[in-house]
């Protein structure tokens, strides 16, 4: 999963953390993947759900300053993803046998891939069009 200016919102910060943001989602991939043990896919998630938290505060940020009114619905996205972020740590906590890991992938890609792709590309564009709209950009 690569990030692509076809994906920029148009706000530096934000873009990079978008791209930051990749980074974390492709080595949690990996490490799953490559059937890692335990604790560093353990680490990987929290990593992630970490750096989600700090990127959606500084987007939410972002959004209030700017007046933005679709900030309520980004709000509930957001706090979407992080429950589905919750959940893959409960999934990747419970035990497995060793070298087992397709659900983690499968739930992986589904709630943390397919959503992050679909949230930027719908959701986040639309604050960067609002951004455009105004001048902002
Ligand atoms: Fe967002």
């Amino acid at each position: 999963m690569e990030w692509t200016e076809k994906l920029s919102v148009g706000v530096a910060t934000i873009d990079s953390q978008h791209k930051e943001l990749f980074k974390r989602i492709n080595n949690l991939v990996l490490a799953i993947k490559q059937h890692r043990c335990k604790e560093e896919i353990d680490s990987t998630i929290k990593f992630l759900d970490d750096y989600a938290r700090v990127h959606f505060s500084e987007e939410e940020k972002h959004m209030r300053e700017t007046r933005y009114p679709g900030l309520e619905q980004q709000r509930e996205d957001h706090k979407k993803y992080l429950a589905a972020l919750a959940e893959l740590k409960a999934q990747a906590a419970l035990p497995r046998v060793q070298g087992s890991t397709y659900d983690l992938s499968a739930t992986t890609n589904q709630v943390v891939v397919d959503w992050i792709v679909d949230h930027i590309m719908k959701v986040d564009m639309k604050f960067g069009e609002f951004l455009r709209s105004k001048g902002h950009t």
